[in-house]
């Protein structure tokens, strides 16, 4: 499934950016090379960022 129509990047590249450190969806555009178009697809990437979060402070619990 593509997070970002704009630029194709699909649900698991933009966890792989997570995992690899993205704090902010800027920081998963330029992993991939490319910018933010109509930006609609940011606030599913900030909650996906967040939700990784979550998951890593119950786990962290
Ligand atoms: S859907 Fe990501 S920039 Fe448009």
């Amino acid at each position: 499934m593509y997070v970002c129509n704009c630029n194709g990047i699909r649900e698991r590249e933009v966890r792989a950016a997570i995992a690899a450190g993205a704090e902010r969806p800027v920081e998963i555009f330029r992993l991939h090379q490319c910018q933010p178009q109509c930006a609609k697809c940011v606030c599913d990437m900030r909650d996906m960022i967040d939700q990784a979060h979550e998951n890593l402070r119950f786990a962290a619990e």
